[in-house]
C-alpha cells in the first residue's frame, strides 16, 4: 500500500528474543501499519554483537546488520531507534545520543529506565524527542500507557502486582503440586521461563526495577531501582506454601507502591518487592502460570486490573510496536508523547515505616507460660496478633502468629527479640501477608 508519504526510519538495537520478533511483526503487518500511521516503517539497520549468528527464517536484508550500534543511532536517515539490547551501557549512551539529536526512542529496558531514567527523560526534553517504552514493565500488558495518560486526571494511591513470569511460574507450581523451591526452578528452567542464571528474577531484582518505573509514573515522583526496598524468594519453601493454603491464602511475589503520610505525616512514597501471602479471594490470587497481573487503586475510578502475558518474544514485541506507531504518529503530526510527570517530588518513605502484617512460624518448647512470653514481645513492639495456631510435637510445639498490620521495623525487633529467647528453638518462616486475610 502506498501512502505517498516519506518512510518513518527506524534503527533497530538488538535482535534477540524480543527485537527477532519486532522485526517479524513490523515485516507481516507492513501494510496495516502504513495504513494506520499513514506512512510506511522502514527498517534501515539492526545492530547486533554478532552480525554472522544464525537467525533463522527472519525476513529480513542481511546487509541491515552491523555491530556499531552508535553510528546506526547517529545516521541522518534515521527518525525512531528502537532498543532491545538491555544493560546499563552501552545502552545509556546510545539513547541518550538519539534522544539529544530530536530522535524517537522505543525501549524495553527497564534495568537502565529503574536505574539512571532521569538521565532518559533529560535527554529526551533537551531534544524534544518521544522516549516511549510500555515493554519494560509487563510485557505485552498496556500498563504505562494507562497509568501516563489514561490516570492523569486522577490520584493514583496504590499499585500492587505480579511483574516477574518466571517466579509466578514458580510460586504457582510449588501451590500446585508441593513441590520445593529447587524442583520449581528446575521445571521454570526446563520449559524455558527461567534463565540459565536466574538471580535477577528470583532475588527480585528484575521486579524491582519494574516497581521503580510503576511508582515514578503513578505518582509523579523519580522512583529509582535503588528506592526500592528488595527481597527475593528463594526462602519461600514447600512448608510456607502448605501453611499459606491452610489460611485460605496462596504466596505471590508482589511488587507494591502505595502514597501516604511518613512518621511525620508527610506526603511520602513506599515501593517493596517480596513474597507475600494473599486470600485466595485476592484478584491476584488466581494469576497463574507465567502471566503478570497489575492492581491499581486509584481516588475517583477505584480498583483497575491489568493482566497478560508479561514475558516472552512476541508479547513484547507487540507492545514495543504500538509505541513505534505512536512515535511515527507523532513525528508525522509535530507532536510529541507526554514529557516525563515528576513534579510531585514525593520523598522515599522506609520500609521501616512500611504498615504490613506477617505470618510467623516458629518451633518453641511445649510448657507452661510460653504462648504468654511470647506474647508479651510482640506486646513490647507494640504489635497485636491476630491468630495464633499450636500444633504439638512430643515437648515442642509449631506456633504459627498471624499479625494485625504494624510498621516493619516493630515487626523486624519483634522477630529479633523471639530469635534470642531460649524457649524459642528456631524460626522457621516470617512472611509478610497483603490483603484482608
Ligand atoms: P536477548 O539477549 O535475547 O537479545 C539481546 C540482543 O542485543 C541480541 O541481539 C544481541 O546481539 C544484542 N546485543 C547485545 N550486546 C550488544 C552490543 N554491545 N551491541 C549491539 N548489540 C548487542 O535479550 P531480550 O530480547 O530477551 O531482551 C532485550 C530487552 O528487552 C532487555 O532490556 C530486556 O530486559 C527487555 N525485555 C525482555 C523480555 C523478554 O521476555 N525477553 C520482556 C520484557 C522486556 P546478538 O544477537 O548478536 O547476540
Ligand atoms: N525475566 C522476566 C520475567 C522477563 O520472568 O518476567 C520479562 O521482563
Amino acid at each position: 500500500m502506498s501512502s505517498g508519504k516519506p518512510a518513518v526510519r527506524l534503527a533497530l538495537l538488538g535482535c534477540g528474543t524480543v527485537g527477532s520478533e519486532v522485526v517479524r511483526l513490523l515485516h507481516d503487518q507492513a501494510e496495516d501499519l502504513t495504513a494506520r500511521i499513514g506512512a510506511p516503517l522502514e527498517l534501515v539497520g539492526i545492530a547486533v554483537r554478532r552480525p554472522g549468528r544464525r537467525r533463522g527464517d527472519l525476513p529480513v536484508d542481511p546487509g541491515l546488520f552491523t555491530t556499531d550500534a552508535l553510528g546506526l543511532v547517529k545516521r541522518d536517515d534515521v527518525d525512531v531507534v528502537i532498543e532491545v539490547v538491555g544493560g546499563i551501557e552501552p545502552s545509556r549512551t546510545w539513547l541518550t545520543e538519539a534522544l539529544g539529536a530530536g530522535k524517537s526512542v522505543v525501549t524495553a529496558n527497564k534495568a537502565l529506565l529503574a536505574e539512571d531514567g532521569a538521565t532518559l527523560h533529560d535527554a529526551a526534553t533537551r531534544g524534544d524527542a518521544d522516549l516511549y517504552y510500555e515493554a519494560s514493565v509487563a510485557g505485552a500488558i498496556p500498563l504505562l500507557r494507562p497509568l501516563r495518560e489514561s490516570l492523569h486526571g486522577d490520584r493514583v494511591t496504590r499499585v500492587t502486582g505480579i511483574v516477574n513470569g518466571t517466579t509466578n511460574f514458580i510460586l504457582s507450581s510449588m501451590d500446585a503440586t508441593g513441590a520445593g523451591f529447587g524442583e520449581a526452578l528446575e521445571e521454570a528452567t526446563d520449559l524455558g521461563y527461567a534463565e540459565a542464571d536466574p538471580t535477577a528474577d528470583v532475588e527480585g531484582f528484575d521486579a524491582a526495577a519494574k516497581a521503580a518505573i510503576l511508582a515514578s509514573l503513578a505518582f509523579h515522583t523519580r522512583v529509582t531501582a535503588a528506592d526500592v526496598f528488595r527481597e527475593g524468594m528463594t526462602g519461600v519453601t514447600a512448608a510456607d506454601v502448605a501453611s499459606a493454603k491452610e489460611m485460605g491464602c496462596t504466596i505471590k511475589l508482589l511488587c507494591i507502591a502505595e502514597r501516604g503520610p511518613d512518621s511525620t505525616g508527610q506526603e511520602s512514597v513506599s515501593v517493596r518487592v517480596h513474597p507475600a501471602m494473599i486470600p485466595r479471594s485476592h484478584p491476584l490470587a488466581s494469576v497463574g502460570d507465567a502471566f503478570n497481573a497489575v492492581f491499581v487503586e486509584a481516588e475517583a475510578a477505584g480498583q483497575l486490573m491489568f493482566y497478560g502475558r508479561g514475558a516472552g518474544g512476541t508479547p513484547t514485541a507487540s507492545a514495543v510496536l504500538g509505541d513505534i506507531v505512536a512515535a511515527a504518529r507523532n513525528r508525522l503530526a509535530g507532536t510529541r508523547a507526554p514529557s516525563e510527570s515528576a513534579y510531585a517530588h514525593l520523598p522515599i518513605r522506609p520500609i521501616g515505616e512500611a504498615v504490613t502484617r506477617y505470618h510467623i512460624s516458629l518451633d518453641v518448647a511445649d510448657r507452661q507460660g510460653v504462648l504468654a512470653t511470647v506474647a508479651g514481645v510482640f506486646a513490647k513492639h507494640e504489635v497485636s496478633i491476630a491468630t495464633v495456631r499450636q500444633s504439638g510435637r512430643d515437648e515442642d510445639a509449631t506456633l504459627v502468629i498471624v499479625t494485625h498490620g504494624a510498621p516493619d521495623a516493630n515487626l523486624a525487633a519483634t522477630v529479633e527479640d523471639l530469635r534470642s529467647l531460649d524457649i524459642v528453638r528456631s524460626i522457621a518462616s516470617v512472611l509478610r501477608v497483603e490483603g484482608g486475610v
